[in-house]
Order: C-alpha cells, then structure tokens, then sequence
C-alpha cells in the first residue's frame, strides 16, 4: 500500500471554472518522439504526473537531453539511443513502459526495464509477443512481466491484428516499425486512441490510416516539431461526474481534450441524463478542444456496449459511481481489460461499491451496478491498492454519499493528476 489517505466528505454545493493537467497519453508520446527525432521539440502542457516524470527520465537515459523550461515547457533534444548505464524504472506506467519497449526496441541496444509493484504484476506479453516477431531478443520472468531486458535492433516488419484492442501495443509496434525494414501494419477490429499516429505524422513520419488498419509508410524518419498538449479528458472525468452527483453543483472544466476515440464517456453520461455542455469548442495544436460545463443532473441507469470500451477504457471507474447515483440498473460490457490496468479494476469497483451500500456485481467480462436513484451510504475506507482512478472516484463518491469516505494509499494520485484534492477543493469539494 503506498501512502497517505484522504476523506471525502458530502459537499457544498461545488462551483468554478477549472483547467485539468496535460493529457497522459499525449505526454508520454511527447518525450519518446521527441526523444528520437532530430533536431529540439518544444513541448507545452506536459503532464508533470509520476508517471510521465518517469518516461521523462527514462528517455534521458536512453541517450536525449530533456530539459523543463517551465511550468509543463519541456525542451526534447532527440538522438540515437544508447544502452543506459543502469536499470529503466518505469513507476506505475503501463503506458510509458510499453511506448518505451517498442521504441527501444529498434535500436542496436540492451534495455533492462522495471516498475512498481503494480506495474511488476501487469502482463507485457501483449507488447514483447509481437516485438520478438519483428526480431527483438527478450529476456523476461515467468508470464513475460518486469523486470524484462530487451535486446533490440534489426528489426524486420509485421502485420499484427490488434485482438486487445490496445493503444498501448499498437503504440509500441509503431515505435518500434520507425526503425524496422518492410511492411509495418496494425489492423484494428475496435479503433483505439489515435495520438501516436497523429503525433508521429506531426513529426515527419508517414502512416495511413485505412479503414482498419494503420501503417507506417516509407518514411520513417521525425523531426522535431512543436507539441501543444490539451487537457486530459480522463483527469476531467472526475470533476465532471462530481458536479453530477453533488446537489446544486455546477462546474466547467477548460481546454478538455475531445478527440472521438477518448470521449465514450461523456456519450454515455449524456445517456444517462446528464447535464453536459461543450462550448468553444477550437482546434488545438492538432486536437479537437473544448470547455465542458456539467451541472448537477438526476442520472438514469445506462447500458454501454462492448464497442464502446476502448473509447472509456480509463473511465470505467468514475462511470461506475456515476451509475451508484443513478436510478435504475446499468451493466457495461466488454470489461475483461479491466482486470490487468493499474488495480484489477473490476474487483476493486465492486468491492468499493458495496463497501459504500451499493449493489454491483460481475457477470462475465459485464459491470452490473443497481443504482439507488440517490446518494449510496458511503461510510466506508477505500484502499487505493496502487490504482489512482480507484482514488479518485471513491473520492468523488464520498464528496456526494451520506457517510464519509475515506481513500487509504492516495499517493498514487500524483501518478495522473497532481494536485487533484487542492483543485476540488478550489470548487468547495470537502477532501481533506
Ligand atoms: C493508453 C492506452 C490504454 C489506457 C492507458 C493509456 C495509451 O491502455 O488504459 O491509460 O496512452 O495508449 P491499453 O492500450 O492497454 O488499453
């Protein structure tokens, strides 16, 4: 259990204008391609989040210069990697972990990488499965998990069907395709989030995007380029469903990120009754952007297809408390991903759930939550296990339920969103 605790108690009614940090996805592809490309990427918004600030110093090791000019401006100087001196330690990052294997892997070089306790139990199969295909040696433990070494280098291509639908694998066989010799393709059966492909046309490379399929075109070579990183819609999450579930809430969070493959969420709580507007909606530095307000709404209970997961992967959580308050039953399909993300995250929304006075149960790879139609009792400690979505939606459950809730192990927040208690908290959120 790592530290720290938090209790949420019922809230006043929570009001402001809010900005969330740089989104987590785009941050780690920041550094990794700006790592490789040559010339200096300039990036803004960067997520200073652990785990960003683990592939910052990973991608430093590996042979870039990367520097903080500011408040989220970090300057890349991109080269060939080297074989860092010691271990690659990763943290709790599935996502910086994996993006960094498949990057590395196409270099002459030896990578020994490590994690945390959570990321030491996450299987790396689905990544180093197809990297061993294009010609990487791995040296793994039992079930192919941390600490692993990759010998990388000589890589050849691969058409690789995406079963898992995974952004992190599709991710890291493009990372790794950069250097590889032939075809380099990812067919998809469910899209998964697209920021590698947009981010490494952005720095020079070609990929097609056809029908279900991505692939790397001849060139494969990035330049430096300048990234402007939005707001994470997955950090957003969590001030927006709260203003849903406290009464009398009404909140905005700025420049949320809304590229399609992110925004399962906000649908499916529209679905449900919720009170969601975008407004000023703008491009920015290559994403869709907007300002979303969400006022306090009675929730209806929802069904979410299978379809839909890769698009929500991250916000099953909050979802999950969403739907506590919710009248009505809602089930969510296809959640077999679940289990392998920073927690077992479906055993940990049910045991929370009923810990807190609400009825949820599996069935199958299915979420089936009965909501009260109101607030659930709460009353009930939380431990985070290593997981901050876990967190900070029993968090957010707390600031609405009629006893306390109280979060062991909240360190781990900092991993995604730092600062998120002092920014509820700027909105009348009682977290202390
Ligand atoms: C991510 C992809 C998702 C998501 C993770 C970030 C990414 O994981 O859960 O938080 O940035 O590519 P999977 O690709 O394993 O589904």
């Amino acid at each position: 259990m790592s530290g720290e605790q938090l209790t949420a108690r019922a809230s006043g009614p929570l009001g402001g204008t809010i900005a969330v940090p740089g989104d987590k996805s785009m941050s780690h592809r920041a550094l990794i391609l700006g790592g490789l490309a040559a010339g200096v990427t300039h990036i803004t918004g960067l997520l200073e989040g652990e785990d960003v600030l683990h592939t910052a110093q990973a991608v430093t090791a590996l042979g870039a210069k990367v520097e903080r000019t500011g408040g989220g401006e970090w300057r890349v100087e991109g080269c060939e990697w080297r074989s860092p001196e010691g271990e690659v330690y990763c943290g709790n990052s599935g996502t910086g972990a994996r993006l960094l294997m498949g990057a590395a892997a196409g270099f002459p070089i030896s990578v020994t990488f490590t994690g945390d306790e959570s990321l030491s139990g996450r299987p790396m199969g689905r990544v180093l499965g197809p990297l061993r295909d294009m010609g990487a040696g791995v040296e793994a433990s039992d079930g192919d998990r941390m600490p692993l070494t990759i010998h990388g280098g000589n890589l050849n291509g691969l058409r690789f069907v995406n079963t898992k639908a995974s952004a992190q694998v599709k991710s890291a066989i493009l990372f790794a395709g950069l250097r590889a010799s032939g075809a380099v393709e990812v067919v998809e059966p469910m899209p998964t989030r697209d920021h590698s492909e947009n981010m490494l046309r952005a720095f020079g490379a070609e990929v097609a995007t056809r029908s279900d399929t991505v692939s790397l075109g001849e060139k494969r070579e990035l330049f430096a380029c300048l990234v402007a990183i939005p707001g994470d819609p997955s950090s957003a999450a969590f001030a927006l469903v709260a203003a849903l579930v406290v009464p009398g809430a009404k909140l905005t969070v700025t420049g949320v990120m809304l590229n399609p493959l992110r925004t399962g969420l906000f649908t499916t709580l529209v679905e449900m009754g919720a009170n969601l507007t975008i407004a000023n909606e703008r491009d920015f530095g290559g994403e869709r952007v907007g300002d979303i307000t969400s006022k306090f709404s009675n929730l209806r209970g929802v069904t979410v297809p299978a379809e839909r997961s890769a698009s929500m992967i991250d916000e099953y959580p909050i979802l999950a408390v969403a739907a506590a308050f919710a009248s009505g039953q809602s089930v969510m399909h296809g959640l077999a991903e679940l289990r392998v993300k920073e927690s077992d995250r479906l055993a940990a929304i049910i045991a929370g759930l009923v810990a807190c006075g609400v009825d949820a149960r599996e069935d199958g790879d299915s979420l089936v939550i009965e909501g009260l139609g109101g607030p659930p009792r709460g009353g009930a400690v939380i431990d985070a296990n290593h997981d901050h979505r876990i967190a900070m939606s029993f968090l957010t459950l707390g600031m609405a339920s009629a006893k306390p809730v109280q979060v062991t192990g909240t360190a781990t927040i900092a991993t995604s969103f730092p600062g998120y208690a002092e920014l509820m908290r700027s909105l009348g959120g009682r977290i202390e």
